[in-house]
Order: structure tokens, then sequence, then C-alpha cells
């Protein structure tokens, strides 16, 4: 049978991530491959206790089909804590979704038409170069530099090509972990203006800050309406509940709850009660505080470790919060091309071009992950990566 896919899929590649992880999956491995929160942080304990009670007391409210901006007491949570982190709350409106990457969806699906532009930082999250890519947009990468995108790239790029929208993950970047400063998100925003594009503010990480000091959030100063927030709780409740959020202007928040009735009509109803109760327990800041505790620990011990055991010129930025870290061998080599001797040595990485807009190009860059190995892990992992790296 010759099936026709539809010129939004058909040129599509699935995430070499997750190939990477395919690949890492049937070997004995030390991985930095991952994405995803530390284990021992999932608040099992908690989410079973509380689906029981549920299920108990209110079983319909949890398994009927709920409204499609969510859950009312969790809407209400999460605009209290948009507008705690100085979001203009009576011009725009949040909308519960299945996960942060549901809001990039619907952001595409509300705004873009085929070939439009998106800027993207160089390199990205590649949830979001895929989504733009199946709405036939056209990704165009702008450098990314230690303290955010460069702006100066960014205008070049605008007085060229009208941009449509402007994807970034400013507060612990991934796969990077840079932040952009303050100056440069206020710059930003005039830079929309001028240019009238709109801002996809994504921050999955941002409550896992554990060096450092807080940088307002792009929505807090965003007076023109440009600014669309995604949220998610899963790096610091559990990617498995599937809930984040969308925080934007009111007329394309309704555009993209119309969105999500054709996608996936409303996120589950018990991972949100669960979700709400958990950021209203009396135990979630003291599990923020192991989160970030945690991850400061082991991403101090990699960067000791790279310093440590890497060839002379690598480079490696230094997070202030997030899960992870990039480093670049300086050396002219792919490592797509080390991987396999990675691998076969026990160790496994995420290749820098996989984040890329082009992904046919070399590059001695990759992503490592410290939330997920242990201590030891990333001291002999670390070391047999710098074997191979030197070799
Ligand atoms: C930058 C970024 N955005 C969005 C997501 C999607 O997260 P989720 O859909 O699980 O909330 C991730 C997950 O890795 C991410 O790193």
């Amino acid at each position: 049978m010759q099936y026709t896919i539809s010129n939004k899929m058909k040129d599509l590649e699935g995430s070499a991530i997750r190939a990477v992880l395919k690949m890492t999956q049937s070997k004995d491995l030390i991985t930095f491959a991952a994405g995803v929160p530390a284990p021992e942080t999932l608040p099992a304990q908690f989410i079973a206790d509380k689906t029981e009670e549920i299920l108990a007391k209110n079983p319909a409210l949890a398994l009927q089909y709920g409204v499609t901006d969510g859950y009312a007491p969790l809407v209400a949570s999460l605009t209290a804590r948009m507008q705690a982190m100085g979001a203009d709350m009576e011009n725009n409106g949040v909308m519960v979704t299945s996960g942060g990457q549901q809001v990039i969806d619907l952001t595409a699906r509300c705004l873009l038409n085929e070939g439009d532009v998106v800027a993207v930082e160089a390199p990205t999250f590649i949830g979001g170069l895929n989504t733009f890519r199946s709405y036939n947009a056209k990704c165009i990468g702008v450098a990314l530099e230690q303290d955010g995108i460069d702006l100066n790239a960014l205008e070049d790029l605008c007085k060229k090509q009208k941009v449509k929208l402007l994807y970034t993950i400013p507060t612990f970047h991934n796969p990077m972990g840079v932040t952009m400063n303050e100056t440069k998100r206020r710059a930003l925003l005039k830079l929309a203006d001028r240019y009238d594009f709109m801002i996809l503010e994504d921050n999955p990480y941002g409550e896992l800050r554990f060096a450092g000091e807080d940088v307002p959030v792009i929505k807090s100063m965003d007076t023109n309406g440009r600014v669309i927030y995604a949220g998610t709780l899963s790096k610091v409740i559990a990617p498995g509940l599937r809930v984040g959020w969308a925080a934007a202007p009111r007329p394309v928040l309704d555009k993209m709850i119309v969105a999500k009735q054709v996608v996936d009509v409303h996120t589950t109803m018990l991972s949100q009660i669960v979700a709400d109760a958990f950021i209203h327990s009396e135990g979630y800041d003291a599990h923020i505080a192991q989160c970030r505790a945690l991850y400061g620990k082991k991403c101090k011990r990699m960067m000791e470790c790279i310093d440590a055991f890497f060839p002379a010129q690598a480079t490696h930025t230094s997070p202030e919060g997030g899960l992870f870290l990039w480093c670049d061998l300086n050396d002219g080599r792919d490592t797509r091309a080390l991987l396999e001797k990675a691998v076969a040595s026990g160790v496994a990485y995420i290749p820098g071009y996989t984040f890329m807009t082009d992904i046919t190009k070399p590059t001695s860059t990759l992503r490592l992950n410290y939330s997920i190995p242990s201590i030891e892990e990333i001291e002999k992992g670390i070391e047999i990566l710098g074997g191979v790296f030197k070799a």
C-alpha cells in the first residue's frame, strides 16, 4: 500500500534525541543524554495518596470531561503565579495545556502560515524546531551567546526578512544552560515592537535556579501584548502528569483555546487536580529546594570533572539552574561521529547538531545532562568521555 503523507509531515524526521536514547536503552551506559527530572525527586507518594483521595471523594470531577481552559482552581493558581512574576494578568489569560510542548504547538497553529519565518536561538529545543517545521514555517537560527540571543544578528535578520515569531528559552536554556540578561530582555521587546514580531517565551526550567540572581520573565515586561508565555510543571513535578500552561494576550489565548479543542479537547482533569494540590501542599517549597540543591551539586561536580578530564581547548557553559550544560570541543571534530565511540566506551551524550536548524553541518558541540546521573556516574562518565575526546 502506498500512503500519501501530508506535505506538513512528509519531510519531518523524528527527534534525533529519541534516536540516541533508543541507542542507549539496550546498553548498560552512563547517560548524559536525558532531559528529565531526577527520579528521586518525583513526588510519587503524594501523587498516589492524592489520587486515591480524589477518586474516593469526587470521581466524576476527575474522570469526566473538563473545560478546555483548564481546572478552574489550577487556572487561578497559575494566574496568581504569573501575577507574582509581574505579568499583566488583566490583559492576559491562562489556559492549562498538555505540557509546555502543547503551548508551542498551539502558538504555531494560531500564528503561523506556511512559509512564515520563525527566528530561533541556535542551538534550540528540538521540540520547538519540529513543531515549527510541521507547520511548514521557515526556522532561521540566530546565534545564542552566554547572556542570551545575539540581538545584532536578530536585527540583521529582521532587516532582511519579515520575522513573524521569535522562539526563545531565555532562562536556563535547553540545550545551552545559559540565561538571557535583563538588559537583553528589554532590548528584545523593543526590537519586537520595531519589527513587529511576536515572542514565544518558553520557560520550563525557571524555577530550578541553584546559583545567581533571579531575572524577571520577559512576559513581565510585555506592555504591548507581544509575548506568549509557555510554562510547565514537567521539570518541577513530573513530566508524566502532562500539565503545562499558556499565558497569552486574550485575543490570542481565545484562539488557542479553540485550537486545543481541535487537538485534545482538554488536559486530563486528574492530573490537573493532583498538580494543583501539590503546588499548594506544605511540602512544595521543600521539594523545589531539594531539586535546586541536588542539581546545583551535580552541575558543579560535572563542571569540575570537565575541567579536569576534557581536552584543554574544550569549553563549557556555567549554568545557574536547569538540567543541562553545553560543551564545545573547539577542535573542528563532529560530535555526531564521536558518539558511537563514546557509547562503545559506556557513555552517552547528545551531539550538538540535533539542536540546529541545519542538521547537516558538523559541529564540535554537545549537550550534557546532570540531573539523571549520580555524582559517581558523573565522575566516572566524564573521565571516560574525556578519554574518548582526547584520543
Ligand atoms: C525548552 C523546552 N520546552 C518545552 C519542553 C516540553 O516540556 P513538556 O511538554 O513536558 O512540558 C521541554 C522538555 O524537554 C523543553 O526542554
